[in-house]
């Protein structure tokens, strides 16, 4: 059984059996007659405290000391009522097998590290108690996730990662490039190239695609072409963004859920973000009770009860304009001062949903056209689009959504008026050319929703191999 399993209603369900565990050594106590050894197996926070004396087989290699910190073993023993305070059950070891020795220069030991020192050893940090919380928390994140979608009729689709499209304009892609030896022909196969000694390598990219390609940023527009064919579809993959941007939110290569409705508006785009947000953070509310605990006493304090009510009370509506005359209003000196037309910083974004509206998450629409992308369904006030940004507390922008221009003279018009190559986007207007719907959808930025329902408040704690600026080890 899993520890987890074991633990299950305090144990009572297995006193008195026979079982086995196999996990990492989290802690050691030799007393004179007897050792107790904290076992972890990933499966919960908990370890299990196992109980052994000399007469236990394999006791031999405690007793000499080769059983450490971080070794991973496997024990059989007996389930038991445990003297201790800390857990109900404990098990009493009947044989111990040490199946992988741990150096005693392993770097996880029991006092606390800093996160900082941690990022660095990335490929063991799962082995805290932190990390092994984030995960399972990131783990059931993704499963409500296609549980939201899926029950609400939703499928799921594939968006490419090499692609030759810039869905957001924002010029932050990474250029895929296709590296050749220099004396290869290029007309044949690159693969069997075999690099001749003073060889440099050269960009053969634009001859494999036939045209510059890139990591995407977002799948939104893969998706709109199966949405105007399924109708409600998701996506929810890895996307990519070369922004230099140093900041505990942002990541080079982040996850990102993006649904498209077909036969919608913005109104329903909203309605679906409030509904997603609130049933991903009722889910791991009531299914990893365990680890929210940890987070509500350790990491973020309050924050189960924060997260209640995200989960209970309907998230605010206001209009970019009334975002803007609040911000005003307010006796804050902002770094930058605000005034209509401008993009929101992060800092109008936190005071808006922490301080306005008391960390209440909130809902910003209709946006200055000039500020947001191509895509954007044009408002009949001719200065606004239908866009909309979800807000959360300790984040800010948590979504970025809108309803799509479906109207084709619109949409050209807008791509000529911005100096986009029309021809680039053929595909693109097509899905306006031929049975045009009205839709919307939204992309929210996976790791920040970890953070928000974890209250980890750097980034790169909440996926497993952060990719920023300078790193991209492991
Ligand atoms: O607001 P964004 O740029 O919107 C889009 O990409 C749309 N095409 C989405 C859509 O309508 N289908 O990005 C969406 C979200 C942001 O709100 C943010 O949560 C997250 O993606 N995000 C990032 N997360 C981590 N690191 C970064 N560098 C991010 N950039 C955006
Ligand atoms: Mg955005």
């Amino acid at each position: 059984l899993r520890v987890s399993e074991i633990k299950e209603g305090d144990g009572a369900d297995v006193l008195g059996r026979d079982l086995v565990v196999q996990g990492w050594v989290r802690t050691l106590r030799l007393q004179s007659s007897v050792t107790f050894i904290e076992i972890n197996d990933g499966s919960c926070l908990s370890n299990m405290q196992c109980v052994l004396n000399s007469e236990a087989e394999g006791y031999d290699q405690v007793e000499s000391g080769l059983v450490t910190t971080g070794a991973s073993v496997w024990v059989q023993g007996v389930v038991v009522k445990s003297q201790g305070s800390k857990q109900n059950v404990e098990l009493k070891v009947n044989k111990i097998v040490l199946i992988g020795k741990s150096d005693p220069s392993f770097p996880i030991q029991k006092k606390r590290a800093s996160r900082e020192f941690l990022r660095t050893k990335a490929h063991l940090r799962a082995r805290t108690n932190t990390f092994g919380a984030v995960a399972r928390v990131r783990n059931a994140l993704a499963y409500a996730t296609h549980k939201f979608f899926q029950e609400n009729g939703f499928v799921w689709i594939s968006s490419p990662i090499i692609t030759a499209s810039d869905c957001e304009g924002a010029g932050e892609q990474f250029c895929v490039t296709t590296l050749i030896p220099s004396s290869q022909d290029t007309t044949d196969s690159p693969v069997d190239a075999i690099p001749k000694k003073n060889d440099r390598l050269i960009d053969w990219s634009q001859d494999f695609f036939g045209k510059p390609a890139f990591l995407t940023v977002s799948g939104q527009l893969n998706a709109e072409t199966y949405a105007t064919a399924l109708s409600d579809v998701y996506t929810f993959g890895p996307t990519f963004r070369a922004e230099n941007s140093n900041t505990s939110r942002h990541l080079a290569e982040f996850w990102m859920i993006e649904p498209e409705l077909a036969f919608a508006d913005l109104n329903d785009d909203m309605a679906c973000a409030s509904a997603y947000l609130q049933f991903v953070i009722k889910y791991v509310l009531d299914n990893c009770k365990e680890d929210m605990e940890f987070f509500n006493t350790w990491i973020n304090k309050g924050i189960v009860d924060r997260l209640s009510d995200v989960a209970d009370k309907d998230v605010v509506q206001i209009t970019y304009t009334e975002a803007i005359d609040l911000l005003a209003v307010s006796n804050k000196k902002f770094e930058f001062p605000v005034k209509w037309g401008c993009d929101l910083q992060s800092e109008h974004e936190r005071y808006i949903t922490e301080e306005a509206f008391n960390g209440c998450p909130v809902i910003i629409r209709d946006y200055p056209k000039d500020i947001k992308a191509f895509y954007m369904r044009q408002n009949d006030d001719g200065k606004t689009v239908a866009a909309m940004d979800m807000l959360v507390p300790g984040i800010g922008e948590l979504i970025g959504g809108s309803q799509r221009e479906e109207r084709l003279e619109y949409l050209e018009a807008r791509l000529d008026e911005l100096k986009l190559n029309k021809d680039a986007y053929w595909w693109y207007l097509d899905l306006r050319r031929y049975g045009s719907v009205p839709h919307a959808g939204f992309g929210l930025g996976f790791e920040r929703l970890v953070q928000f329902a974890t209250g980890m408040d750097n980034i790169r704690d909440v996926i497993p191999f952060p990719r920023t600026p300078g790193s991209a080890e492991f």
